[in-house]
């Protein structure tokens, strides 16, 4: 995974009822939730995101069905595919982030550790590269 993104991986209690994943702040998650959002009834060519975060941790997690994050720090760049309940992609850096290739039933979760605030988006790519090869946020 680049630098800035990792891999989380949840604890599923399944049984013959089923499976249950807990997520408790500090616990299986490194922060504490300030916000929750969830996209789905997204269209089969709907791009989202295309911004960067000055200053915010999330978690992503594909409740239902399947998607792509890509994921760019300026000088790395994966794309990962969310499709299991157990496993989700953490975002601490700051980190160009795209979603797409949405199935018809993806249900993309994302918690956050704190509430919205449109200061704290960067739309424009270069600042990204900019900021991975001078260490400034401009
Ligand atoms: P947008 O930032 O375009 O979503 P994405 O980055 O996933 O493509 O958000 C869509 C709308 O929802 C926009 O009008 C802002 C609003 N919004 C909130 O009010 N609160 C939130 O926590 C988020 C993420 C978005």
């Amino acid at each position: 995974m680049i630098s800035g993104v990792d891999r989380i991986r949840f604890s599923s209690f399944g049984d013959e009822r089923g499976s249950l994943v807990p997520i408790e702040n500090d616990k299986d998650i490194p922060f504490r939730i300030g916000r929750i959002y969830y996209i789905y009834n997204t269209t089969p060519d709907a791009v989202r995101g295309k911004h960067a975060h000055k200053d915010l941790n999330q978690v992503l997690l594909c409740l239902s069905g399947s998607c792509d994050v890509l994921l760019d720090n300026g000088k790395e760049r994966e794309i990962v595919t969310l499709n299991t309940r157990e496993e989700g992609i953490y975002i601490h850096g700051f980190i160009w982030r795209e979603m797409l290739h949405f199935s018809a039933d993806c249900v993309l979760l994302a918690l956050v550790d704190r509430p919205y605030d449109p200061e704290d988006y960067v739309f424009d790519y270069s600042v990204v590269k900019r900021f991975a090869e001078e260490g400034v946020l401009q």
